[in-house]
């Protein structure tokens, strides 16, 4: 084909067109009966439905996947940016693949996602891995195939870092990691520029995808037999600004809801400023729709709240949060906390404190801060020691181990819907979840894993619950 033509294509047939390459030049250099890939995911699910398309467009060139990098003729990192522990974690395991390089020297590496699309690091790392053959951000994610061509056609180093980050590209092939239980990504990027995050720098500017297009999504994965779907974003209650459409997040979950089928319906995350009355409504009205909002409050105290750059108050999310318990009285809540942002003193963490006792979540996801380079945070003045933040944090666990624990013998003697989803190797246990997202442990076959049952409760173990399957 004429260099030309090639040119002359859309994203949709450029992509056909690489993969059909790659699979003529993996046919003779894999190493075994079909070519095989490593995909390892970091970070968010964001990440993982990003990496379910890479691996959507590696199985159409012929590809299977395995867990072992050793085995792999390809392997990819998709990298998380969000705290320096994560980063860190990428740098050390990427180091560590120097040994499978040298024991074959055909296998490609490649590494993506969200550290890639910070200058500094994604040259770090250029600079660093020589045996890396191909580097690329999460704005080239449609143009991996042609990408990953180059590296293996021309034998060079390919690294890709584009600033297009305002367009959605549909109709990407995707394979999901699971059979009953999946991310729908409802929209890209974020606008919010909480202070500490690196979020919008590294994913662009939020974009909805059009309600048809979800709605599509959305009908295949519940007549292909999804369980437990998750519409994802950055801030799903901002959904579908800018998009033109008469249409709201709340509107879109309530007409998802009328697909008939039975299935649960999930959606994080949820920003305070922007989650509705209407939202918390048709959560109350629904069929499908968990009971349970995870929505991250970051901080108790207006203060670093507004330091945050939240646009809300303490009060404003009490009221929320107050108003979905009075809709939905067994609803299950969950948040994300930032403990030591700079200029946090005890008393602000206090707030913090008091906070969690008063909505009483049933499990948090509890982060030190970590300074961003490039953010406003990263500049303020951060005088509280990493021992101190760390006694704090440890403070906080504490507490929210009891809240949880009591939150869970609550629950003793009650009748639950619940999704087998594995067997916990450790303890021969089903290890199921309800609506609320709450793990319960129930002894029972293999076989019942991706079926709804009903489980009564019979004993809490801090934030999991063990239960009897009864139908
Ligand atoms: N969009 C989501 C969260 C995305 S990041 C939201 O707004 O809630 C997931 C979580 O990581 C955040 O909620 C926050 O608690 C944490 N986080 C983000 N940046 C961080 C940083 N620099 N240091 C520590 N935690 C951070
Ligand atoms: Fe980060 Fe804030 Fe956007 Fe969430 S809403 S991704 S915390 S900037
Ligand atoms: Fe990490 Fe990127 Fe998600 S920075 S948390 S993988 S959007």
């Amino acid at each position: 084909m004429k260099d030309a033509n090639v040119r002359e294509m859309n994203y949709l047939e450029k992509q056909d067109y690489y993969l059909k390459l790659i699979a003529e030049i993996m046919a003779v250099r894999k190493r075994g009966d079909k070519p095989v890939a490593f995909i390892h995911t970091y970070g968010c699910q964001q990440n993982v439905a990003d990496s379910e398309k890479i691996k959507g467009m590696l199985h159409q060139a012929g590809f299977d996947f395995s867990d072992r990098p050793d085995d792999a003729d390809f392997i990819l990192f998709n990298t998380c940016a969000v705290r320096e522990h994560a980063e860190d974690r990428v740098f050390g395991n990427v180091g560590a693949l120097k040994n499978i390089k040298r024991k074959h020297p055909s296998t490609l590496i490649a590494l993506c996602g969200c550290m890639m699309e910070q200058k500094h690091i994604a040259e770090r790392m250029y600079n660093s891995f020589p045996f890396v053959s191909l580097v690329f951000g999460t704005h080239s994610l449609q143009n991996f195939p042609e990408l990953y061509y180059r590296a293996l056609f021309t034998g060079k180093r390919v690294y890709e870092r584009d600033n297009d980050d305002k367009l959605i590209y549909e109709g990407i092939p995707t394979k999901r990691d699971g059979t009953f239980k999946g991310w729908l990504s409802i929209m890209y990027g974020c606008d919010n520029f909480c202070t500490y995050c690196i979020v919008p720098y590294v994913r662009g500017r939020e974009r909805s995808r059009k309600s048809a297009d979800i709605y599509k999504e959305a009908r295949e994965m519940i007549n292909s037999g999804y369980k437990d779907i998750t519409l994802l974003g950055q801030n799903v209650n901002s959904y579908g600004k800018g998009l033109g459409e008469d249409i709201s997040f709340a509107k879109l979950i309530g007409e998802i809801d009328k697909i008939p089928g039975d299935y649960w319906l999930r959606f994080m995350t949820s920003h305070p400023k922007d989650c509705s009355r209407e939202l918390i409504d048709t959560m109350a009205n629904s069929q499908h729709i968990s009971k349970h909002l995870h929505l991250p409050f970051q901080s108790g105290s207006d203060r670093i709240l507004k330091k945050m750059n939240r646009h809300y108050d303490r009060k404003k999310y009490i009221e929320i949060i107050n108003y979905a318990k009075e809709k939905i009285p067994d609803i299950s809540i969950t948040s994300d906390i930032i403990v030591g942002f700079p200029g946090e003193t005890y008393e602000d963490f206090k707030e913090t404190l008091s906070l969690i006792r008063e909505v009483k979540f049933t499990s948090l996801f509890t982060f030190i801060y970590s300074p961003r380079l490039g953010t406003p945070a990263a500049k303020m003045d951060d005088p509280i020691s990493a021992e101190e933040k760390s006694k704090w944090f440890q403070e906080l666990l504490t507490v929210q181990e009891e809240i949880a624990a009591e939150r869970c013998s609550s629950m003793v003697g009650k009748k639950e819907k619940i999704l087998v989803e594995s067997l916990n190797q450790k303890n021969g246990k089903l290890q199921c979840r309800n609506s609320g997202n709450i793990i319960v442990e129930c002894d029972g076959d293999e076989s019942l894993i991706g079926t709804f049952q009903t489980a009564e409760i019979t004993q809490a173990r801090n934030w999991i619950l063990r239960g009897k399957i009864i139908n």
